[in-house]
């Protein structure tokens, strides 16, 4: 369901300067510095947030101390990323004593949750901003400059920002995000992402197409095409993707879906690589493994995010598939695209998650054999079904057994993985110089596994051929062959 936004200003705070009108700079020489957390869209909704503030005459700067507003977007996925933000946003206010002028704002999933309550109650910040009131930002800015505290987490049914034209602050001028779709209609029982980011929306095609195509234009090499579920990517002409099913036939015949989409992107140049984030088991479909495997620049990469391996467990997640249709849609991956990786979230954990449950997830880990994970802990999130429903009833000292158990089998199956690739050689988009060495530079093979080589006369942006000749935990070692 979504929740009703509120645009609070505190009438009680009227008066209430953060500087006299004096100290306020004219807005053409203010900067705002952002700090991002959490997922790939976050990070993607920056870029929209500078672009949008660029308008209103915010440059960008990644010096705390030049900075005049101090974005922090946020994420609440598990309690402890919310704390995470909090000790930052103490560090920001023992700054802002020596320079109260400095305006500190919350968005992004942190501020739709916990809305004004970060300024009331926990007294962190200036501005609060949820994930679909962006393009109030200036406004909000103003009314803080006027001496007021400023809150907008309106969720909306439409905004998707497509008309907004990112400002790219990835500096390598070579890989960067394309949103497709906001929000999430999943409901997973455990997941706060509905209730931060509202009711899911697929963007205009026309919109990520020239979006895509432009960054090409530019020098860019890669796009990631971003969604919480880019499988249920859907656009009729906009609107809610639940409305769908009363749309004529003729209105549903041209329609566009996310194979379609991607298709589509594919199509701009076989120099543009195309990848894709989060795939969702229950919504991946062959036509789009069809479409990685027919497009060489598509690249052969999925994370597709199991959760656990025993169904009992997925059904109380509310995931909607079975570990029976999980390991069909491996299986699928496996025999349309040979040679694609798999990567994976797991919870470990889950209320009421017993040994033999666990067990279930390990033997899944066994089945896919995931290059690259990312494993969790369960952490119970306020007003979630798993909250109101559920007990959190697995000890910690069992979670903790329990994910250092998945830890160990992963890391074993990602050696497996890297091992599998040395002797053979893959084509290497260069993102940059090894942290390493500035005589050596790193890029992604198309399996999204990283790979480090001899600088040679070789140029950022271009591809190679790898040899990849040996392997540490992470990373690839080659040179580069003809
Ligand atoms: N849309 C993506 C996931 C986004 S959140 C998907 O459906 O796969 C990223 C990951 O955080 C999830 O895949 C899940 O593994 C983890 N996560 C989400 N909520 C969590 C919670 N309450 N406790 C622990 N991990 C959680
Ligand atoms: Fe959360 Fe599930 Fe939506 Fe992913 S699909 S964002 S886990 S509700
Ligand atoms: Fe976190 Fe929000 Fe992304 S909760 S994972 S930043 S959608």
């Amino acid at each position: 369901m979504l929740k009703e936004g509120i645009k609070v200003v505190d009438e009680n705070r009227q008066g209430e300067a953060l500087a006299p009108p004096s100290a306020i700079k004219s807005s053409s020489e203010r900067k705002v510095y952002i700090e991002s957390y959490g997922c790939q869209m976050n990070f993607a909704d920056s870029e929209v947030v500078a672009s949008i503030l660029s308008q209103d005459g915010f440059g960008t700067t990644k010096e705390l101390a030049e900075a005049d507003l101090v974005l922090l977007n946020t994420c609440s996925i598990r309690d402890k990323a919310e704390q995470t933000i909090r000790k930052r946003l103490s560090n920001f206010n023992t700054i802002k004593k020596n320079k109260p002028e400095m305006i500190i704002g919350v968005l992004g999933c942190m501020a739709e949750r916990l809305k004004s309550q970060l300024i009331d109650q926990e007294k962190l910040v200036d501005l609060v901003v949820g994930p679909d009131a962006y393009r109030d930002l200036p406004n909000l800015v103003n009314e803080v400059d006027n001496g007021q505290k400023a809150v907008n987490v309106i969720l909306s049914k439409e905004e998707t920002y497509g008309d907004i034209v990112p400002k790219r602050t990835n500096e390598n001028g070579v890989t960067a995000f394309v949103s497709i779709t906001r929000g999430c209609d999943n409901m997973c029982t455990f997941c706060v992402v509905p209730f931060t980011r509202g009711r899911e929306r697929s963007r205009d095609p026309e919109s990520v197409y020239n979006e895509a195509k432009q960054l090409f234009e530019s020098g860019y090499r890669e796009v990631t095409l971003l969604g919480q579920n880019v499988d249920s990517y859907l656009w009729y002409g906009g609107g809610l993707k639940k409305e769908f099913k009363n749309l004529s036939e003729e209105e549903k015949a041209k329609s566009v879906n996310f194979a379609q989409l991607l298709e589509k992107v594919a199509q701009i140049s076989p120099l543009l690589r195309v990848r894709f984030s989060t795939s969702h088991p229950q919504d991946l479909t062959d036509d789009v493994l069809h479409v990685i495997a027919k497009y060489h620049h598509v690249c052969s990469y999925i994370h597709l995010p199991v959760q656990s391996g025993s169904s009992r467990i997925l059904k109380l997640m509310n995931r909607g598939y079975t570990k029976e249709w999980y390991k069909e849609r491996i299986d699928a991956i496996n025999r349309i695209i040979p040679g694609c990786a798999i990567s994976t979230d797991i919870i470990v954990g889950f209320c009421t998650e017993t040994e033999d449950d666990h067990q279930e997830t390990l033997e899944m880990m066994r089945y896919v054999k995931y290059g690259l994970g990312y494993m969790f802990k369960y952490s119970e999130r306020p007003n979630t079904v798993a909250q109101r429903k559920f007990k959190d009833d697995v000890p910690e000292d069992t979670k903790q057994r329990r994910l250092e158990e998945i830890i160990r089998l992963h890391r074993e199956n990602a050696a497996f993985r890297n091992s599998e690739m040395v002797g053979k050689t893959f084509e290497v988009l260069i993102e940059g110089v090894s942290k390493k060495s500035d005589q050596e530079l790193f890029g992604r093979t198309p399996q999204n596994a990283v790979a480090v080589f001899p600088k040679e006369n070789h140029k950022i942006g271009t591809y190679v051929n790898v040899l990849i000749e040996d392997c540490t935990t992470g990373t690839l070692l080659g040179k580069v062959v003809n």
